[in-house]
């Protein structure tokens, strides 16, 4: 499964529908934040880590990266940031707004 999403994640920068919910979050992680955090490198906490946190809290670092992240989050979409936090954390988060509800798979 991880897998497949990590081939996915090619694909879906293409066609961003292609994927929706946290697998979509999954691809976005493979193409974009895996380079620092599957290895700790820059001392980027490593991913088991970032699975313990809130989702609250992923999505507001995502809000306002470190200077580190500042490249790679920019174009990404609230439900984008949504979807990267489910895939992280596997804790749904209810709708809020317009955003609707994503669900831990
Ligand atoms: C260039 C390397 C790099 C990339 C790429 C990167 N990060 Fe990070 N990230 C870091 C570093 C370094 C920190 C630690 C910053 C600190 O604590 O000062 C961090 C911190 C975080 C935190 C906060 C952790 C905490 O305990 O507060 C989250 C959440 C996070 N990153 C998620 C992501 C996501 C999601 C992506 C992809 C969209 C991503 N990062 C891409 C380097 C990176």
């Amino acid at each position: 499964m991880r897998l497949t999403a990590a081939f996915l994640g090619l694909a879906i920068l293409a066609a961003p529908s292609a994927l929706a919910g946290p697998a979509e979050g999954g691809a976005i992680y493979e193409a974009r934040c895996k380079m620092c955090h599957a290895t700790g490198m820059a001392n980027a906490p490593l991913i088991e880590k970032l699975a313990a946190l809130d989702n609250q809290k992923i999505i507001d670092s995502l809000n306002t990266p470190v200077p580190m992240m500042a490249g790679v989050v920019g174009g990404l979409t609230d439900e984008d940031k949504r979807n990267i936090a489910v895939f992280l954390t596997k804790k749904s988060l209810p709708a809020s707004g317009s955003l609707p509800e994503v669900k831990a798979e």
